[in-house]
């Protein structure tokens, strides 16, 4: 097939490289000229493990545009990946998707079916909201709407894309139900070479195709985040009441998690979520409940106890240094979670600025994320970002990992000892080695561990 992706951003990207790699010719659309010329040069405006690696092995599929232009206005099917997002009321910002919509309209044929898939997340109703919008050209140009959310997750995006749990189609009609079906048999059949730059569990069933309405694929995918989020939410409100009543969590989740009904994953205690999507689309969900009174209480709940973590992680530093004015913090992680450089919303950056209010003095490194940090949080006389760990914990107070890079785990915490002035660890992830680290010394403290 031919497709057309509008958006090279990471959905567009991640989705336009996959489909190309299971044998479809994808245009990529960017108007972004800057990260036009680095796509178009081989590199990548993000960071995302394998994504440069398919891109380069597809290369010929794959064609860089910046506009919806030529033989690609008559594409089997359009993709719109655009941004969306939230607006200081925490509402989603449509304004690209609209402009992407509008535009896709103006140049289509009208003697042909022009299906457009929203792939971008979009508040409920959005679907629903472009057909009034556009009523008129609907007709006059042969359009229909199509939703097709995505379940990617950064840092595992082609494991995601490539084998995921399920492909979730909101369609108005059977035809714009089997195209989608049609672009994506390889992946549902999983009639693909098994990718050497892929990482992540192979043996999975064969993705479900779950064929519904618009509004039902949407909210489908908000549900679907929330129910992640309040699980996160639940253990670690589980984890704050483990170090109340002196029991451990990570045993906690293992014993709860194994109950098949329950399951494991998502049951990671620590200093709670966030990313570019979890804190949006929660709140992006609170305000849809409120625009048609409906009270999401388990959701709003979800929000508090991930702002309680942190607060509760910040209180456990402070008590176990005797207060935090003038302390030196040895922060590691800045990212929102491991192998990605995003670092929208991250729990790491949370926990920098309490720190930092509550007077300590911050030296914070990351793997991949300083750069990004930096933008949110700038250096200063009391904030240093640091080359690496060791630099970090030089003359540190106290160690605090706030995300669970691996490279956390191979420190040599022997040689750490002899650069920190005090042997504490506050395991804001619960990832490292609890024993090993007593051993030499520590003093360490997880999260309800
Ligand atoms: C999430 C969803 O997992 C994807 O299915 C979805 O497509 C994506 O949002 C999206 O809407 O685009 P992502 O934000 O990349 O993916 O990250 P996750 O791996 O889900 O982690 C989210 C946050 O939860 C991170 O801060 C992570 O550290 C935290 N987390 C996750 C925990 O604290 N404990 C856990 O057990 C799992």
């Amino acid at each position: 097939m031919k497709i057309c992706v509008i958006g090279g951003g990471y959905v567009g990207l991640t989705t336009g490289a996959c489909l190309a790699y299971v044998g479809h010719k994808v245009g990529i659309v960017e108007n972004n000229l800057e990260k036009l010329a680095v796509l178009r040069s081989g590199g990548l405006p993000i960071y995302e493990p394998g994504l440069e690696d398919i891109i380069r092995e597809c290369r010929q599929q794959i064609t860089f545009l910046d506009a919806l232009e030529g033989e690609w206005i008559e594409s089997d099917l359009i993709i719109i990946a655009v941004g969306t997002p939230a607006k200081d009321d925490g509402d989603a910002d449509l304004t690209y998707l609209f402009s992407a919509v509008r535009d896709v309209i103006a140049k289509a044929e009208p003697n042909r079916f022009n299906t457009i898939a929203i792939k971008s997340t979009v508040p409920i109703g959005t679907n629903e909201l472009l057909v009034q919008m556009f009523k008129d050209e609907i007709g006059k140009k042969n359009v229909s709407f199509v939703s097709t959310p995505e379940f990617l997750r950064e840092g595992f995006a082609l494991i995601d894309t490539l084998y995921p749990d399920r492909i979730v189609v909101g369609s108005r009609n059977d035809r714009d139900a089997d195209l989608i079906k049609e672009a994506y048999l390889p992946i549902l059949t999983r009639s693909f070479r098994r990718p050497h730059f892929v990482v992540g569990n192979f043996d999975k069933d064969l993705p479900q195709l779950i064929v519904t309405t618009p509004t039902s694929a949407e909210m489908v995918k908000y549900a679907s985040n929330a129910f992640l989020a309040l699980k996160v939410s639940y253990i670690n409100e589980m984890a704050m009441l483990c170090d109340k009543v002196g029991a451990d969590i990570e045993h906690v989740a293992f014993g709860v998690g194994t109950d098949s009904r329950i399951g494991r994953s998502f049951l990671r205690p620590g200093i709670g979520w966030g990313g570019s999507c979890f804190p949006k689309d929660t709140s992006a969900l609170l305000k849809t409940g409120e625009k048609h009174g409906q009270k999401l209480q388990i959701v709003e709940s979800a929000i508090l106890v991930n702002n309680a973590v942190k607060e509760y992680f910040v209180s456990i530093i402070k008590d176990g240094l005797g207060g935090l004015q003038g302390k030196v913090i040895a922060l590691l992680g800045l990212s929102f979670k491991p192998n990605t450089d995003d670092v929208r919303d991250s729990p790491a950056l949370d926990i920098a600025k309490r720190l930092l209010d509550e007077g300590a003095l911050v030296r914070a490194t990351d793997p991949m994320a300083i750069k990004n940090a930096m933008k949110v949080l700038p250096a200063s006389d009391r904030l240093r970002y640091c080359a690496d760990a060791y630099e970090a914990v030089t003359g540190a107070d106290a160690i605090v990992i706030a995300t669970e890079w691996p490279e956390w785990k191979n420190l040599d915490y022997g040689a750490v000892s002899e650069l920190v002035r005090g042997m504490f660890i506050f395991d804001g992830r619960n990832a490292l080695d609890k024993k090993g680290l007593v051993e030499l010394g520590y003093r360490y403290k997880g999260v309800g561990s």
